[in-house]
């Protein structure tokens, strides 16, 4: 793989002799905040447009608040560019000392699930009212958004996954005690489903869900839910398969009519900034789910191999229980990549 040398860059990775790509760097994120005032450039949504895929790599910063980083990069793009399907694998590998878990009794394998998490509305709409600002009646509402195109499109592309992969399909929601948005999903899932009698269903609370992440882990495999449901239970999936060092999201607007954007889904980890010891491989799981996107899953798959060797050590970072650096980590996978022959 060529490699790029200086940032910002415009350069070519070349995976083998027929697989090349174009890409270009944007020093977008909080030190460009800093100096300039803003997240990214005026025009960079639409200097975005152009590319197939955005490869984002983590943000944030103590000196910007979340509201300001993340509103004026990860969630505006996401946004912008309808990425309304949040892809996240949540999958057990074998690693240096036996498998990569807190839990017992689980073995390579054994944690095997896709979650699919709505990704344009639901309770991250942005919408609400702060009414009564300083009064003793102060009141804040956060409104969650479930229309019929955005809950359907998510729950078939969930179905349309459970299908091609011939594997079973769970709903997380809380229908329970969210008396409009959740009986509306319950509702629009079950519907959908009369499409698909093919694909074997479950459908879950989301507390309920929690807790059989952990105690029942390999009764699911791909997961759908909403919006903030699927951010809370992918952090508790990585924290069930070695941490969110592994963690992995793609945000895909399956219609390719907008750039989709593939990101570690951890944050910028500030407490060990500028010391090389991040643990880059989430960054490049997210690189597989790239390539698959972008219709080369044979090296999608070799890129997953790739981190599969990597984690029976011994080149890992210390979140790993090693002494490698970010850049040791990322040359060893390098090294043990190897290409698919088709
Ligand atoms: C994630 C992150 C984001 C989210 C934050 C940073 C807004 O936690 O990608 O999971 O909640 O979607
Ligand atoms: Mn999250």
């Amino acid at each position: 793989m060529t490699r790029c040398s200086s940032a910002p860059c415009s350069c070519i990775a070349k995976l083998d002799d027929s697989v090349a790509f174009d890409f270009d760097d944007f020093p977008w994120g909080c030190e460009y905040y800093l100096r300039t005032g803003k997240m990214m450039a005026d025009d960079g949504i639409e200097q975005l447009r152009a590319f197939d895929a955005i490869y984002r790599g983590a943000v944030g910063a103590p000196s910007v608040p979340d509201h300001i980083s993340l509103w004026g990069l990860l969630l505006k793009i996401r946004k912008e560019f309808d990425e309304y399907v949040n892809v996240r694998p949540v999958k057990l590998l074998e690693g240096a000392h036996g498998v990569i878990t807190p839990l017992k009794n689980v073995g390579r394998g054994d944690i095997d699930m896709t979650v699919i998490r709505e990704n344009s509305e639901g309770e991250y709409a942005g919408a609400g009212a702060w009414l009564y600002k300083g009064k003793p009646h102060e009141t804040v509402l956060q409104t969650g958004v479930f229309s019929r195109v955005g809950t359907e499109r998510i729950i078939r592309y969930a179905y349309d996954l459970a299908r091609a992969q011939g594997k079973t399909l769970t709903s997380v929601s809380k229908g329970n005690a969210l008396n409009y948005s959740m009986v509306f999903w319950d509702g629009v899932f079950e519907e959908v489903g009369r499409e698909y009698p093919d694909v074997e269903t479950h459908s879950l609370l989301v507390d309920a869900a929690a807790m059989n992440f952990v105690m029942h882990p390999a009764r699911f495999q791909v997961v759908v839910t909403s919006n903030l449901f699927g951010d809370i239970l992918t952090d508790l999936g990585a924290a069930i398969v070695g941490g969110m060092g592994l963690a992995a999201g793609a945000n895909l607007n399956p219609e390719k009519k907008y750039p989709s954007m593939f990101e570690p889904i951890h944050g910028s980890a500030p407490d060990i900034a500028g010391r090389g010891i991040a643990n880059p491989l989430a960054s490049i799981w997210s690189v597989s789910q790239m390539l698959d996107f972008l219709g080369l899953p044979a090296w999608g798959a070799a890129v997953i191999q790739a981190i599969e060797t990597v984690v029976r050590g011994p080149v890992l970072t210390v979140d790993m229980g090693g002494t490698a650096s970010t850049s040791e980590v990322g040359d060893e996978l390098a090294r043990v990549l190897v290409a698919p022959n088709d």
